[in-house]
């Protein structure tokens, strides 16, 4: 385990110290040089032999518990995780460019979304749940009970900020994340797109640079690219989010307008910072006085305990637009979406007037009943259960059926799983293949304003499964296998 001068030189050059720390112990656990179970070297060996300091070796050793390869036990140090072996590794952290680049992905992100709409396709492509997993029956109910009691009253401009009604219940909710708000802070939207576009008008001018994570949800790309913004990815951890290193780094060395980041469950790593970590990064943006969006649209779809905190409730003082919708939940159609822009409230309600001036009454009534009447909580209640369900037998598949050193990420909410294939693989060519044989998933390369996730591939989990999606899996697997053959 003595490291050798190279390592050394990489560990002292490198600005992710820990992170070389944490891939050098996890080669160690791969190779089987330290066992399931086994002590891991202590914190002052590993230092000692690896040139860096406790204080790095401490945070490469919490992200490796923090990956599932170490457990911490008290009084003992840290030992093998006991299912590291049979589990697929994680990817690893992202290292984008440092510097912001220009988006250019429109056409390939409408054609993805067309086909990702087929109803013909195996549907790994769409994040989005299947409609049997909607609250269809009661909406519909809900729906026709607003238009035929109402309808007449209801044909009519609502008030910019959107049914007052829906929005008391919204304020109702908020105590659930832990934050206050009143119905006066919210201003209902066309989805959280229409939600995250204001508030991106909102704080920016063409030209401007927005700080994102990488990978990121490519509608979010594509809507920087229509506003002639451009995106500076930032390295993203696949469990904990955003580097607050790399974000102060960026801070100091480049003008940036706003950072846009998910509160949990990105799409499409499925990470989550935690309070911690949430709490760093509003204070270097405090620092910087740079203002931070945030999407909380999987922030109700949690496995664990306590459903992730925002940051806007964790920091209320923070400079936080905060952005939502019912499209992950239970309603994508009825295209239904908040925004909480707390300083930049007329900003954003002069651009919602002047794109659309007002939003759907009878969807948005429909939802105020709906969650008024008590069935969302039990609602998501079943769907965490299942999307928990698919993610595990998803990633228990591709472990089956794809090749060695296939990589997955680990989300604890949510519903899409990251894969990293080897690097020879392309995941745009393999795309082409699938749809050949009815299956769409998402090709890496649209998750990012560079080229470098086109050996990744992104897999939704919003379909209960069935053998329909484990044979689907396993030709996936095959033409991934046959494509590293022929290369
Ligand atoms: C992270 C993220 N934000 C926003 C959206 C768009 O949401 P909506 O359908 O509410 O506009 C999506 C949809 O996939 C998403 O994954």
């Amino acid at each position: 385990m003595q490291a050798t001068r190279r390592d050394t030189a990489v560990a002292q050059d490198s600005p992710y110290r820990y992170q070389e720390l944490a891939d050098f112990i996890t080669r160690l656990v791969e190779s089987a040089t330290l066992l399931p179970g086994s002590r891991a070297p202590s914190l002052r060996q590993i230092s000692r032999e690896r040139g860096t300091s406790l204080a790095t070796a401490l945070k490469a050793y919490r992200l490796l518990e923090d990956r599932g390869v170490l457990e911490a036990r008290p009084q003992s140090g840290f030992y093998v995780a006991g299912n590291t072996r049979a589990r697929l590794e994680a990817p690893a952290i992202s290292k984008p460019p440092s510097s912001p680049r220009t988006v250019s992905l429109s056409s390939v992100v409408l054609r993805l979304f067309e086909y990702a709409s087929d109803p013909s396709l195996v549907p790994l492509g769409c994040a989005v749940p299947s409609p049997d997993l909607l609250a269809a029956g009661r909406l519909d109910r809900l729906l026709a009970k607003a238009a035929r009691n109402r309808g007449v009253e209801r044909n009519r401009y609502t008030v910019p900020k959107g049914d007052r009604v829906l929005r008391v219940e919204l304020a109702r909710r908020a105590p659930r994340w832990g934050g206050t708000l009143s119905p006066e802070d919210l201003v209902l939207t066309c989805g959280c797109t229409e939600a995250l576009t204001l508030a991106l008008q909102a704080l920016s001018r063409p030209g401007d640079t927005i700080a994102i994570e990488s990978p990121t949800y490519f509608g979010l790309l594509h809507t920087i690219e229509v506003l002639n913004l451009k995106a500076l990815e930032l390295p993203t951890d696949p469990l904990s989010g955003v580097d607050p290193e790399a974000l102060e780094q960026a801070l100091q060395t480049r003008s940036v307008t706003a950072c846009l980041f998910s509160s949990s469950f990105n799409n499409p790593l499925g990470c989550t910072p935690s309070d911690e970590r949430k709490l760093e990064l509003l204070r270097l943006l405090g620092k910087h006085r740079v203002p931070l969006i945030e999407d909380d649209i999987y922030g109700d779809i949690f496995f664990g305990q306590r459903r992730p905190t925002p940051f806007n409730a964790l920091d209320p003082a923070a400079d936080v637009i905060y952005c939502s919708s019912f499209s992950k939940t239970v309603a994508p159609g009825y295209r239904t979406g908040w925004i909480a822009p707390g300083r930049h409230m007329q900003r954003v309600l002069e651009r919602k007037m002047a794109f659309t001036l007002s939003g759907l009454p009878l969807p948005q009534s429909a939802l105020a009943e709906y969650l008024a009447s008590g069935g969302y909580d039990r609602h998501l209640r079943r769907i965490r259960a299942i999307f928990r369900d698919n993610l595990e037998r998803m990633s228990q598949a591709v472990g089956r059926f794809f090749p060695q050193g296939t990589r997955v990420s680990r989300p604890s909410g949510g519903f899409v799983l990251w894969v990293e294939l080897p690097k020879r693989i392309d995941t745009r060519e393999l795309f082409g293949l699938a749809l050949e044989h009815g299956i769409c998933f998402a090709p890496g390369d649209v998750f990012s304003s560079t080229k470098r996730y086109g050996h990744c591939m992104r897999l939704s989990c919003g379909t209960p499964w069935s053998a329909g999606i484990e044979r689907a899996l396993e030709t996936l697997g095959h033409l991934v296998r046959d494509a590293l053959e022929a290369r």
